[in-house]
């Protein structure tokens, strides 16, 4: 099992701390979800976990050789390339170009394959920048906020499928969201940031999630307390 290991990480830009003095370790083999509300530095978070961003003090260490996807908050295709195409984009070169076919599937983009996104909805689009994502075969996959923009349905089946596919594949996940559901749907580990600081932690079973279950609208309740 590898780790990323935040230690003491503080991050500022100006006078604003956002956060502060972090020390955690994240295993790359399951799926953490960052939750906290909007402004929390959630994806500052991820921006400085992915490297694109330098911490103003404290050290970062990633396992040599990690190879991470970055699945951003807007889906930041390529509009002068079709649905299949910017897919395409993701696959490593070696792989079986094929793929796309199943990536287009899981998504359900089949139809809209040959669409360029300004033809998209905005729902759309976000499956295919997920499609891209998963096409890369990282081993840790980054997220931010990757549903938001879908209805009740599409996000629920779509959360059931990337909970699956981590499981089968072992892939990693760091997800940031505020969505207090989709954090359970998707969690191993639910880490909570609030001012600055992960202000409490939660561990769940394996397996897929019912989140109508009297366990986890218990859960529910405790991670909406420490959230206010
Ligand atoms: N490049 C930047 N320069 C200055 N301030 C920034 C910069 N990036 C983020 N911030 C500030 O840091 C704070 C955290 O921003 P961040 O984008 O990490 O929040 P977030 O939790 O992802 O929010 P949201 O849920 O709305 O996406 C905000 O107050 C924001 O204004
Ligand atoms: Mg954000």
């Amino acid at each position: 099992m590898s780790t990323i290991e935040f230690c003491h990480i503080s991050k500022e830009y100006g006078p604003r701390r956002v956060l502060q003095d972090l020390d955690v370790s994240l295993d790359t083999g399951e799926c953490t979800v960052i939750l906290g509300k909007s402004g929390c530095g959630k994806t500052t978070f991820l921006r400085l976990l992915a490297g694109l961003e330098e911490p103003s003090s404290g050290t970062l260490k990633r396992p040599a050789g990690l190879k991470l996807g970055m699945m951003f908050q807007e889906a930041r295709l390529f509009p002068w390339l079709t649905c299949r195409q910017n897919i395409a984009l993701g696959l490593p070169r070696r792989a079986d170009p094929g793929e796309v076919d199943h990536w287009l599937q899981l998504v359900q983009l089949t139809d809209a394959a040959d669409q360029y996104p300004h033809q998209l909805s905005g729902g759309m689009q976000q499956r295919a920048s997920l499609a891209r994502t998963l096409a890369m075969h990282s081993q840790l996959i980054l997220m931010d906020e990757p549903f938001a923009a879908l209805d009740y349905f599409t996000r629920a089946q779509l959360q059931q499928e990337l909970r699956t596919m981590q499981q089968q594949l072992k892939r990693g996940i760091v997800l940031v969201t505020h969505n207090v559901d989709e954090a359970l749907a998707l969690g191993d580990r639910l880490l909570i940031l609030r001012q600055g600081r992960f202000a409490r932690e939660m561990h769940l079973p394996p397996g897929t999630r019912d989140l109508l279950s009297p366990e986890l609208i218990k859960a529910k309740r405790s991670l909406l307390a420490a959230l206010a």
